[in-house]
């Protein structure tokens, strides 16, 4: 059984997909990780995340970069965010992650193209999403018990710039699956959206 997962940044998905992997006792891949891991590396490496060439493409990471707590920042979600509009890194990228979903027994998988690029045969699809405002909230508390110095109309500003990014892109961009349940989670607590998730999961397969 594949799960999969997509929604913008701060949306909830990767706390619905997580317990949607233990509810199910699934393996489950944060694959925005991977795109983080890219920007990171071409950072570290003094590349041009805005060249789609070769280089970038062929830009590997060490595993060990996946456990990086730098990889959560927003500098390198923005990276990620710049690097993913890139289709020879969305190649580079793609066995990686159809491997995963493929393994046997099944998986959930969280991203941007799951269950329209990776996952199209997933049992249960979900599009998670909520309004820029209540993202930015959640997000902003977040940050401010990291200690970020960051103020909530810098994050508006920065999640509005991600979500036109990510959804104008050319190729695989986040747009729900046609057969995706969309689960709002503006207005609800963190144990509601992964009931109404589990309760939509249940009901697809
Ligand atoms: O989900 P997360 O915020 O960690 O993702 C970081 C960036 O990586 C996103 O803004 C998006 O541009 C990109 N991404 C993607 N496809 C995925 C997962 C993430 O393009 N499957």
């Amino acid at each position: 059984m594949i799960i999969a997962v997509d929604g913008p940044t701060a949306s909830g998905k990767g706390t619905i997909a997580k317990a949607l992997a233990a509810h199910f006792g699934l393996p489950h891949l944060d694959t925005g990780l991977l795109y983080r891991a890219v920007g990171r590396q071409v950072f570290l490496d003094g590349g041009d995340p805005d060249d789609g060439g070769d280089a970038l493409a062929a830009t590997s990471f060490p595993d060990s970069l996946l456990d990086d707590p730098q990889l959560r920042s927003e500098e390198v979600g923005g990276l990620a965010s710049r690097v993913s509009i890139h289709p020879a890194v969305r190649q580079a990228l793609y066995e990686r992650q159809r491997s995963f979903a493929t393994q046997e027994g099944g998986a959930v998988l969280d991203g941007r193209d799951i269950g329209t690029v990776i996952a199209p045969e997933a049992e249960a699809k979900l599009f998670v999403t909520a309004s820029v405002e209540a993202r930015a909230q959640r997000r902003f508390l977040e940050m401010r018990e990291r200690g970020a110095g960051v103020t909530l109309l810098e994050i508006q500003d920065d999640l509005r710039r991600r979500d036109e990014r990510d959804s104008k892109r050319a190729v695989a961009p986040l747009v729900p699956a046609a057969d995706a349940m969309i689960i709002d989670t503006s207005a609800l607590g963190r144990d509601e959206a992964i009931a109404a998730a589990i309760e939509a999961v249940t009901q697809a397969i």
